[in-house]
């Protein structure tokens, strides 16, 4: 019986490509992209081409992708930025309860 995978909400089987780019940079070119080392300049080289590549296929600016560490960190990011950059326009916030609870909790923080 084959079977049929429905949770891609959740998480997506990433293409093969990209498989296996992460195994050659986690073992290959694994420095900190801020040291100043050898591996840590490949890494950075590595970063910066892949926010280059994220940026055009977006068609914004390299200097307009974050990458953060997952979901959570990334609703943090977006919900905390968003609401200090227009808190002029008033302290409500809209949403729903059918929302992931790393939204929910975001929101009830602020
Ligand atoms: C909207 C949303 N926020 C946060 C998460 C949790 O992500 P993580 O475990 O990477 O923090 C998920 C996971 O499905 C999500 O859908």
């Amino acid at each position: 019986m084959s079977e049929i995978y429905l949770d891609n909400s959740s998480t997506t089987k990433p293409y093969l490509d990209v498989t296996r780019k992460v195994v050659q940079m986690l073992s290959e070119v694994y420095g900190n992209p801020s040291s100043i080392h050898r591996l840590g300049k490949e890494s950075k080289v590595e970063l910066d081409k892949a926010r280059q590549i994220i940026a055009d296929s977006l068609q914004v600016e390299p200097d307009e992708i974050y990458f953060t560490s997952g979901g959570t960190e990334s609703d943090n990011l977006a919900i905390k930025g968003a609401c200090l950059a227009n808190s002029n326009y008033g302290n409500r916030i809209v949403t729903t309860v059918a929302e992931h609870p790393a939204v929910m909790k975001t929101i009830r923080d602020l």
